[in-house]
């Protein structure tokens, strides 16, 4: 494998090749860590994502500005707690999220609610929680929430999401500042929204937002899309709303492979002075870049098989535990564990699940490693184990953290007997037949 791509990858994780050869996150064995813990199981390092976040914040310097972390790409508690304690907020999506964050440790007043689908349910529970921003993502949904407001006597403060129509370039599937996609509202309905507004007092537009998409590689369209929000900011003040609160969403992107993102300093420089002439707090909402370097799946060869001229190693992960080669042709970076820089051969390297789309990378440059040998799955830190499945009837991997010279079970694998245990083979057993 060429050194050239491994080496960044594995600085990104906090990984380095350890005195016997084989792979350390921080000062811990990953070999360790799979023996004990068996696999496949997910690896966070914590002092790459206090480092990520600390690069973050101190890049937007003495400008205003609060980061929320974007739950959704990776929600296990001991994560959102880290983040916590750095001083992000989070941004949700649904009640499982609220009550995840909340469970971690969040502030209330410090959480954001996202997301274009948000029931009565939800939206009733953010109320009751005192959430920082609650972002409404149509003017039907704003009028849901003056009703809700009205009806507990609150006094809300909501974000208007616009979508700036914006194309930013990354996957089609996490492109969303698009018109005509669900995402935010419409620049021309934005009249109706300012109606609703007017016609209650249980609302405050405290926020401006928008997200353009994930994975996003350069800062152009955020200058783009802020232009547009500016308008929006300039108009909505001419109406004699007062936003203290510009969210220019989430979507820093990250190396998987030999990509250059951009560093964060670059992002915040070809913004900052458009931020800066409106005297609003900045709010962002990063997942990815926050965690994604930050995790390593392990995995181990189940078998070796030779078809079709091709070189396969079955391991025992597979799409239902890290879905994002299947579904979006995502490449995550692998190395064998004991052998990182042995010389290799392509490998198609191969799930279990009965589907032909299961797989973890084709044609990747490996070692002849044995059955039983151990893979290290990059980049595995957002959007892996947050998408993973029973899929097949396979229970979910174990989850670790390390810190340093430690490492703990944040959470354990799943019981294959609990998969099922809710559930009433016989649901009409009482009935005369
Ligand atoms: N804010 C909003 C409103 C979002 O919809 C998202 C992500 C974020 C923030 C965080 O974006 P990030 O900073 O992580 O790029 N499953 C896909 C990614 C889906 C992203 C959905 N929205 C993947 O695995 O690539």
């Amino acid at each position: 494998m060429g050194a050239g791509v491994l080496t960044p990858l594995l600085a990104d994780a906090g990984l380095a090749v350890g005195p016997a050869g084989d792979l350390l996150m921080g000062e811990v064995p990953l070999r360790v860590v799979a023996e004990a813990m068996g696999t496949p199981t997910y690896v966070y390092n914590a002092a790459v994502i206090r480092e990520r976040f600390a690069r973050l914040d101190a890049a937007f310097g003495a400008l205003p500005h609060r980061i929320c972390y974007a739950v959704k790409a990776n929600g296990n508690l001991a994560v959102l707690r880290l983040l916590a304690d750095c001083g992000a907020g989070a941004d949700i999506v649904s009640g499982g999220e609220l009550l995840r964050a909340l469970a971690a440790g969040f502030p209330a007043e410090r959480i954001v609610f996202s997301g274009v689908g948000k029931t009565d349910d939800e939206l009733q529970a953010a109320i009751t929680a005192g959430v920082g921003h609650i972002n409404v993502e149509s003017v039907a949904e704003l009028r849901r929430l003056a009703v809700l407001a009205e009806a507990q006597g609150a006094r809300v403060p909501v974000g208007i999401r616009i979508n700036p129509d914006v194309t930013a370039e990354t996957h089609p599937y996490i492109s969303t500042g698009k018109g005509g996609l669900k995402f935010g509202i419409p620049i021309d309905q934005l009249p109706d929204a300012y109606a609703v507004l007017d016609e209650t007092s249980a609302l405050v537009l405290d926020a401006l937002a928008m997200h353009l998409g994930s994975q996003i590689m350069q800062p152009t369209p955020w200058v783009a899309a802020l232009d547009r929000l500016l308008e929006v900011l300039a108009n909505a003040r001419r109406r004699g709303h007062a936003p203290t609160t510009l969210d220019i969403g989430g979507g820093i992107g990250i190396r998987y492979r030999d990509e250059a993102p951009m560093a964060p300093e670059d992002w915040v420089a070809a913004i900052h002075a458009r931020l800066a002439a409106t005297g609003c707090t900045v709010q962002l909402e990063p997942g990815r870049f926050l965690v994604g370097p930050a995790g390593v799946m392990l995995t181990r060869i189940v078998h070796r098989k030779h078809s079709g001229g091709r070189e396969i190693a079955i391991v025992d992960a597979g799409m239902n535990d890290l879905l994002r080669p299947s579904l979006y042709q995502a490449w995550h970076q692998i190395v064998a564990v004991d052998a990182p820089e042995a010389s290799t051969v392509p490998t198609d390297v191969v799930g279990p699940v009965c589907e032909t789309g299961d797989f973890l990378g084709l044609e990747r440059d490996l070692p002849e490693v044995p059955a039983g040998a151990l893979l290290a799955v990059l980049g595995a830190g957002a959007y892996a184990f947050a998408m993973s499945s029973n899929y097949n009837a396979r229970a979910r991997a174990a989850e670790v953290l390390v810190d340093g010279d430690r490492w703990a079970e944040v959470r354990p694998r799943e019981r294959l007997r609990d998969l099922f245990a809710s559930e009433t083979p016989d649901p009409f057993a009482d009935e005369a037949r």
